[in-house]
């Protein structure tokens, strides 16, 4: 395995280190080991459309818009290989994007970025091979560059709610690793610091996974972040101590009327927020949100397996043939999220704001 991060040109994503980038010069998606950090930082270079699915689904890239952004590199992999004509070129198409889009079920860009692929796919099939390439990365690419930029205008967006001297809790991992580059919820925590306000941050580890743990303090403390990691179970203790003056997270899918999946663990946030009087709010482009599903009751929840919950790497913490349950994401309702914040603009789903406010505010290919 080449796992040499140099690429022939400078990354997408803007950062010193990056979740997911496409190689030209040898067509291959390169990718940070998400499961190694913090201990080590190693870049993978996939050159088939299958590993690259295989990554997705053992999570050497995660997060909602991250996992689009390689889905659509993909598929750019597979312009590339394939030299027939406009049906075969169609059908290798859909067969990578079935088996792309099994690999994670609750994130909602997957599918998303599948469908804008296979539109552009469908487009340019009849060109001749080299253009049509040209085209499927270019569009790839337009993916990676628009959820970047995104991520910046809804992080301007949330910050102007970000009190100074604010104490931020985040749960799991929305930043530069779980998106194109800058990060959702922790965009919106960088733009606050771009901005001049002084915060702190407290990431909950984030069980079973450990995404707080491992990756929001490694990129925040990067950034010279003022970041602590607690365990999931404090979180409860520092709302009433008064500690927690505001909290933003990412989303995996945000259903029509505002309810919002988001990493197991979510929802207890939410509750605990609104106990204590302190703003939920919660950052994602507008590629998370599925105006086809009416409320959160129709997301469907990624099962993991049991022993994401029963081992921390080598350790056994449950003895071998004790059940556990892994419930990877969970829904928190509508009426907890004090607002939303995308690069359309920002609903505030509390006050019985919908979705509906920012469809058609800037016409794309996610409005359906
Ligand atoms: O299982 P993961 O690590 O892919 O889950 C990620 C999350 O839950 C993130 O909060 C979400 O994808 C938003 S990322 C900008």
């Amino acid at each position: 395995m080449n796992t040499d991060p140099t690429l022939s040109r400078a990354p997408l994503s803007g950062a010193s280190y990056f979740a997911v980038e496409y190689e030209p010069e040898t067509g291959e998606v390169v990718m940070l080991d998400q499961r190694r950090l913090p201990a080590e930082v190693v870049y993978y270079r996939f050159s088939r459309p299958d590993e690259v699915a295989d990554g997705i689904r053992d999570m050497v890239v995660r997060g909602a818009p991250a996992i689009g952004v390689t889905a659509a590199y993909a598929l750019v992999q597979v312009a590339r290989a394939e030299s027939g004509d406009a049906r075969s070129f169609l059908l290798a198409h859909g067969a990578a994007s079935r088996v792309l889009d099994a690999t994670r079920p609750t994130a909602v860009n997957l599918a998303w970025a599948i469908a804008r692929m296979s539109r552009r796919a469908a487009e340019v099939a009849a060109l001749a091979p080299a253009e049509r390439y040209e085209a499927m990365r270019a569009e790839a690419e337009t993916i990676h560059r628009e959820d970047v930029a995104a991520c910046r205008e809804m992080g301007r967006l949330g910050a102007l709610d970000v009190p100074d001297e604010a104490t931020i809790l985040t749960h799991c991992n929305a930043g530069a690793l779980a998106t194109g580059g800058y990060g959702s919820a922790l965009g919106v925590i960088r733009a606050a610091v771009e901005a001049g306000k002084r915060v702190k941050v407290l990431a909950d580890e984030t069980r079973p996974y450990l995404q707080g743990a491992r990756l929001t303090s490694w990129e925040l403390f990067q950034d010279g972040i003022d970041v602590e990691v607690i365990t999931d179970n404090m979180a409860a203790h520092f709302f009433q101590t008064g500690e927690i003056n505001f909290v933003i997270v990412g989303s995996d899918r945000i259903a029509r009327n505002g309810d919002v999946a988001n990493k197991i663990g979510t929802y207890g946030v939410a509750v605990l927020a609104r106990a204590h009087g302190v703003p939920f709010g919660v950052a994602a482009p507008f590629s998370t949100v599925d105006m086809a599903t009416v409320t959160g009751a129709g997301i469907p929840i990624e099962q993991r397996s049991r022993d994401e919950v029963a081992r921390i790497g080598a350790s056994m913490l449950v003895a071998d043939g004790i059940p556990c349950r892994h419930p990877a994401f969970d829904v928190t309702p509508a009426r907890l999220v004090d607002a939303l914040y995308t690069e359309r603009g920002v609903v505030r789903p509390a006050k019985g704001e919908t979705l509906d406010l920012l469809v058609g505010h800037a016409p794309g290919p996610q409005d359906r």
